[in-house]
């Protein structure tokens, strides 16, 4: 099984969280700055970003709707923030436009809680991707 975590993250935080999801996954986890464009089929993509005076970062939004349904088995979505959950909402629309399955469940942190929820984020990991629903 062929698995990818991938985030973009301006202060850190998205990061930690992506790496402690990728830690749980058995993966590496990338920035998006750092592989722009996903280069092989993955069964599971983790994917996730912040909000920043409410709006999805266009990166972000790019990289989502470049990715190509034969690419991606199913997304499985994370965003840190300090209310909104809009990161979430956003990519899971541009995911469904495209038919790629996006997971009921995703990991969300408050930008204060990163390190209280680094465990979380690893069993969340763990779980996913054996069942990304
Ligand atoms: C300029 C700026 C704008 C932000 N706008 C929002 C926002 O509109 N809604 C929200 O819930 N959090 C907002 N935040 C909080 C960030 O989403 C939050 O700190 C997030 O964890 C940042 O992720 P990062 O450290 O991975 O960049 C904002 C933070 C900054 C610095």
């Amino acid at each position: 099984m062929s698995v990818a975590v991938r985030y973009l993250s301006k202060f850190g935080r998205t990061r930690r969280i992506a790496e402690a999801i990728a830690e749980g996954a058995g993966v590496q986890a990338f920035s998006i700055d750092d592989e722009p464009v996903l280069q092989e089929y993955v069964d599971v993509l983790f994917l996730g970003g912040a909000p920043y005076a409410n709006v999805m970062d266009p990166k972000l939004r790019a990289y989502a709707e470049s990715i190509l349904p034969e690419k991606v088995g199913a997304v499985v979505l994370f965003t840190t923030s300090n209310w909104s959950r809009r990161t979430v909402v956003g990519l899971r629309r541009i995911f469904t436009a495209k038919n790629i399955p996006v997971a009921n469940e995703y990991f969300y942190s408050h930008m204060t809680k990163i390190n209280q929820n680094l465990e979380h984020a690893k069993d969340f990991g763990k779980r996913l991707v054996e069942d990304p629903r």
